[in-house]
């Protein structure tokens, strides 16, 4: 069982009117599934849409680089989507030279031009292309995905003898995406999530949103990430009005109501933030650096080595030897069991005891793991495992906050303390909610919930900066024009490397603050062609959390919802 509140074993909804989804004009929605509609016939010969469906991309609040290492976080669905329009053409029964022929899967985008065509073979065996790094990827990862997932449910074979999909011709997919490339909005698994559940309804099949979000998740490391598991259930289990914690292991997504007189800003710094194409040296490089900590931690804790190394995440070694988890007590033990600075290969293979890297990461069977072994020869471990153990701890003050707790009873700093003084060490300084050794007064005594929550994203801001490297020179310029515009908190949101910020502040002052840090961050970069004028409201705006994955029904004669 998940976490109450959880909607896992719900299906997708079947939207029956447009603002069941979205609270934009609905003129202009209406519109751009019109403009879908008329491209895919255009592009597939007048043939009409079977299916269509939408996934949002999200915006994390907090809980950076934690899923992977199954720590839950706290994202929100965001109004920018991916809509696509799917259909199944079948062969003609008793038509020899139809029976004959290749299925294919054959891709589109409305905006054609930018996002070119491709066709592939309706063949879900068919390896993803990782070396180059064309936008259908995702789509066939999403495709591949569906045929996973059967297989898990030992479904399989029984779907593929079925007279339906013994029939396919071919299957047209026309993609429109309103979620900025690169953005750290999670614009590639909007398409995964889109595609995913468009053509499962086009197959006449059904899954949970639970095993929706496990299939995305997994099948998007086809395109050559890592990652885990939040941008994926989150665009599949979002809700208005909601923010969610998405647990992982089993998968769950719990209500968590954001304080109504606060208001959450998106700025994008304008770096873009590549995932795929830099994750040898940025993203997967992290995965492997965790998995190290977490083994060298399991070591520490008197593990035999070849037992150490089949540990994969720091939950899990911290659930068994940290006091059931206790995050304080893993953040201590992080001093003890992790040097400072970075370990090189050679240091970890020999000095350590773990043999050949390679074969922990099973190289020959995984490619991205492979490219940030033969990349990189120095690996940061301990700076890395207290960012994963502090940001966990955020999370979990953060929703108890917004629950209603008090600030300072839901940060246990002075815990913390007692705990280190118990286990004989310095408590750790300025990661966790903050620097306890200054002050037993814990900085969350005494202030508003408001504030509280503003310096966890704040104090999550510094981690992922200092402890995790994955911020940059444009999103901590655009963090502190946030600030100095008079936002409560601003983080960077998402991967990172590049992509947005998440600012928040009282809903009052929304307005100024956006015309201020306008002003400030983005006047320049329009001057100098760094970013667009006419892209302006998609790079800073107000967001609120917005509905998840959905069908919409298709209707020719009246349009796309009846
Ligand atoms: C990307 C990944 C997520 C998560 C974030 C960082 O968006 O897809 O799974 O790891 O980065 O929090």
């Amino acid at each position: 069982m998940g976490a109450v509140g959880s909607k896992q074993h719900a299906r997708v909804p079947k939207a029956s009117k447009l603002s069941d989804v979205y609270d934009d004009n609905e003129n202009s929605v209406a519109a751009r599934y019109d403009t879908l509609v008329s491209a895919f016939k255009t592009q597939f010969e007048g043939e009409k849409p079977k299916t269509i469906a939408r996934s949002p991309g999200r915006v994390n609040l907090i809980g950076e680089h934690i899923d992977y290492e199954g720590y839950s976080v706290l994202p929100m669905a965001i109004g920018l989507d991916v809509i696509v329009a799917v259909s199944v053409a079948l062969k003609e029964e008793g038509n020899v030279e139809e029976d004959e022929a290749e299925a294919t899967l054959s891709i589109a985008n409305v905006d054609g031009e930018k996002y070119t065509p491709k066709e592939f073979p309706f063949d879900h065996e068919q390896e993803v292309d990782v070396k180059s790094h064309h936008w259908t990827n995702y789509v066939l990862c999403g495709f591949k995905g569906i045929f996973d997932q059967l297989k898990k449910q030992n479904k399989l074979e029984s779907v593929l003898e079925s007279a339906f999909m013994k029939r396919v011709k071919k299957v047209m997919v026309m993609v429109d995406g309103k979620v900025p490339l690169g953005s750290g909005l999670s614009s590639s698994s909007a398409l995964n999530c889109a595609v995913t559940v468009a053509l499962m309804d086009a197959f006449e099949l059904s899954f949970t949103k639970g095993e929706l979000s496990e299939l995305t998740c997994l099948s998007e490391r086809y395109s050559g990430t890592q990652s885990g598991g939040m941008d994926q259930a989150i665009s599949i289990m979002g809700e208005k009005d909601l923010a969610k914690r998405i647990d992982f292991n089993p998968i769950g997504a719990m209500d968590v109501p954001l304080p109504t007189n606060l208001t959450f800003l998106i700025g994008n710094s304008c770096a873009v933030s590549k995932k795929a194409e830099s994750a040898h040296k940025h993203y997967n490089l992290r995965v492997v650096e965790c998995r190290l900590a977490a083994i060298l931690m399991a070591k520490h804790y008197g593990e035999d080595i070849e037992k150490a190394k089949t540990r994969v995440t720091l939950r899990e070694v911290a659930d068994l030897y940290c006091n059931k988890g206790d995050l304080w007590t893993a953040l201590g033990a992080v001093r003890k069991a992790l040097n400072e600075g970075s370990y090189t290969k050679k240091q970890l293979e020999n000095d350590e005891g773990l043999g050949d890297l390679r074969k922990i990461f099973d190289c020959e069977n995984n490619e991205a793991f492979n490219v940030v072994l033969q990349k990189n020869d120095t690996f940061k471990l301990r700076d890395r495992a207290r960012h994963v153990f502090s940001e966990a701890r955020r999370v979990h003050e953060f929703q108890k906050i917004c629950e209603g707790q008090s600030p300072r009873y839901a940060v246990s700093g002075p815990i913390y303390e007692h705990w280190c003084k118990v286990i004989g060490l310095e408590p750790d300084v300025g990661v966790a909610s903050d620097d306890p050794t200054k002050d037993f007064g814990h900085p969350m005594y005494g202030i508003g919930k408001e504030d509280a929550l503003a310096k966890l994203m704040h104090l999550s801001h510094e981690s992922c900066k200092t402890q995790y490297e994955c911020s940059c020179d444009e999103l901590d310029e655009l963090v502190d024009a946030f600030m100095s515009a008079g936002a409560l908190g601003a983080r960077l949101t998402g991967a990172g490397w590049g992509g947005c910020v998440v600012a928040v502040c009282e809903s009052d002052i929304a307005e100024e603050i956006l015309a201020d840090v306008k002003k400030s961050f983005y006047e320049k970069r329009f001057q100098s062609g760094v970013a667009n004028i006419a892209d302006e409201t998609n790079l800073l705006f107000k967001t609120a959390p917005s509905a998840g994955a959905a069908i919409l029904h298709y209707d020719d004669e009246k349009g796309v919802i009846v």
